[in-house]
Formats: C-alpha cells, sequence, structure tokens
C-alpha cells in the first residue's frame, strides 16, 4: 500500500493502544470481532461464560501477533457484570470499544413459547447488553477519553427471517431501542452507540439453533450467500473506529441482499 493511504488508514481505522471488550468473543461472530480489533492494534478482552473456550480463543489470537484476554462471567447477571467490568478496568484501563455481540438464539414456535422461555432470551440478549452497557459507560465517561459501543441485533427487526423467533427478535428490538436511547444519553461524552443486523452467518450457534428449529420455510434466501463472521467484523470495526465518530444512533444491516430482494 502507498505509504500516504497506510496511514491514512492508520488514522482512520487504527486501535493502538484502544482497549475493547468483545461480549461472546469465544467462538463464531465474536470471535471474527475479537481478531479483526486485534488486528487493527487494539488490547481485546473476550466476555464468555465459556471458560474453556475464552481461553483457548485468546490464546490462539495472542499466538496470532494480538493482544487477547479472557474475562469469564454470565452478562445476564447484574452483580457478576459490576464485579468483572471493574476487573477489567482496573487490569487494563477503561475500555474505549464495547461490542455487546453475546447472545442466545434457540427457536421455538409462537404457541410453544413460555414465559421462562421469553425471560432466558430476554435476560441475556436484553438486560446483558443493558448491564453492559451501563457498567462500560460508567468507565468511559470517567476516563473522559469517549468511545464506541456496537450492539449486534439481528436483520430480523427488520424483516422476520425463519419461524420460531418470536422470543428471540424481541429481545433483540429491545437492543435495538436501546441503541438509540442510550446515543442520546451519551452524546456528552462523545461515546457513540450504533447496531449492526447480521442476517445469516455462519456459526455454531446459528447451526445449533437450526438443528432444533420449528419447520417452516425461511421467508427467501441470502443473495449473497451466507455470511462469514468476518463480514460482520468489518462493519463493526467500521463503527468501532475513529472513522466513524459522527455516527451515532445508527444500524447497518449485514443482510447479503436479503431485505432488497
Ligand atoms: N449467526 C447468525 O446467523 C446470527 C444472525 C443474527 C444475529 N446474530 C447475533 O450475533 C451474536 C453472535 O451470534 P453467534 O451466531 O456467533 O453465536 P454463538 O452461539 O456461536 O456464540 C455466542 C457466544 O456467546 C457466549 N454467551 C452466551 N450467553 C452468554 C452469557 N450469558 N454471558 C457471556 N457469554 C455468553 C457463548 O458462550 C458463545 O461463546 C448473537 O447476539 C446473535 O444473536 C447471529
Amino acid at each position: 500500500m502507498a505509504p500516504k493511504l497506510e496511514s491514512k488508514f492508520e488514522e482512520l481505522f487504527g486501535l493502538q493502544r484502544r482497549v475493547a471488550i468483545v461480549t461472546g468473543g469465544a467462538q463464531g461472530i465474536g470471535a471474527g470481532i475479537a481478531k479483526l480489533l486485534a488486528d487493527a492494534g487494539a488490547t481485546v478482552v473476550i466476555v464468555d461464560l465459556n471458560a474453556d473456550a475464552a481461553q483457548t480463543e485468546a490464546r490462539r489470537l495472542t499466538e496470532a501477533g494480538g493482544a487477547v484476554f479472557p474475562a469469564v462471567f454470565d452478562i445476564s447477571n447484574e452483580a457478576a457484570v459490576i464485579d468483572g467490568v471493574a476487573g477489567i478496568v482496573a487490569q487494563h484501563g477503561a475500555p474505549w470499544i464495547l461490542v455487546n455481540n453475546a447472545g442466545i438464539q434457540k427457536r421455538k414456535t409462537f404457541f410453544e413459547t413460555d414465559t421462562e422461555f421469553l425471560d432466558r432470551n430476554h435476560a441475556i440478549n436484553t438486560r446483558g447488553t443493558f448491564l453492559m452497557m451501563r457498567e462500560c459507560a460508567k468507565a468511559m465517561v470517567a476516563a473522559g477519553n469517549g468511545g464506541r459501543i456496537v450492539n449486534i441485533a439481528t436483520l430480523g427487526v427488520m424483516h422476520p427471517m425463519l419461524l420460531g423467533l418470536v422470543a428471540y427478535q424481541s429481545s433483540k428490538g429491545s437492543v435495538m431501542a436501546q441503541t438509540k436511547a442510550v446515543a442520546l444519553e451519551l452524546l456528552d461524552a462523545k461515546i457513540t452507540v450504533n447496531a449492526v443486523l447480521p442476517g445469516g452467518t455462519m456459526t455454531p450457534g446459528a447451526a445449533a439453533a437450526n438443528e432444533t428449529a420449528p419447520v417452516g420455510p425461511a421467508t427467501r434466501g441470502f443473495p449473497l450467500g451466507l455470511c462469514q463472521p468476518a463480514d460482520i467484523a468489518a462493519a463493526v470495526l467500521y463503527l468501532a473506529s475513529p472513522a466513524a465518530r459522527c455516527v451515532t444512533g445508527q444500524s447497518i444491516a449485514v443482510d447479503s441482499g436479503f431485505l432488497v430482494s
């Protein structure tokens, strides 16, 4: 790359000396995001429930040249989030980037959906996103350097894709609403809050959800093909970068042409 272009890219997308927290970074889309942010120079903390997978992924990315650390806690548990984020801040300093990616995507038909299932989806996808934003934003505001929050919702909030997602889509609809509400709250602190809406993406979680899915047609296919985690990570990198300084309260669907087809 020409030297001038290289330094411009660095100014726009470089994340050196930035701390990034990626929830659910032990596998799937989160692992793709952790890798790209580490490649861009960030110190990345993978927050995940799965201790073995988080440690393995952090080691793998560090061996590949990144600075990636695991932190094991449940984002749906308020006390665990308060302690967990405080521990990360004590060890690495305040985050400049938070990517709220951890989520569950199990499927049940509307009539099979009981309140326990509904509440479990909301506890992780909705409450977990809220708790992580609140605790990380406190540290970001105290540090006074602005910041970036990127929430992973789903294309399903724009248009249903598959049967069995009423609990999931309602939990992610709240993620969209929180994105806009918190973007307004954090304007003065120069912390931007945006969302990425993945369409069908090849991950262990999606494969497991499809195994037990209700039988019925998907509304339509993905003309540009199923996404890989790296495709979602690329949109996250933009929103998490210095380049996106003037973008807040917005969402980007990475949907392989689903909505326009
Ligand atoms: N894969 C898709 O097709 C797709 C489409 C749209 C949106 N999404 C969203 O993208 C995100 C990532 O999806 P994926 O397919 O990579 O998922 P995945 O199931 O493969 O990985 C999710 C990760 O989150 C972790 N996690 C789950 N609950 C947690 C909790 N309470 N606390 C901490 N960590 C927890 C898991 O251990 C796992 O490592 C999710 O929010 C999902 O809803 C995925």
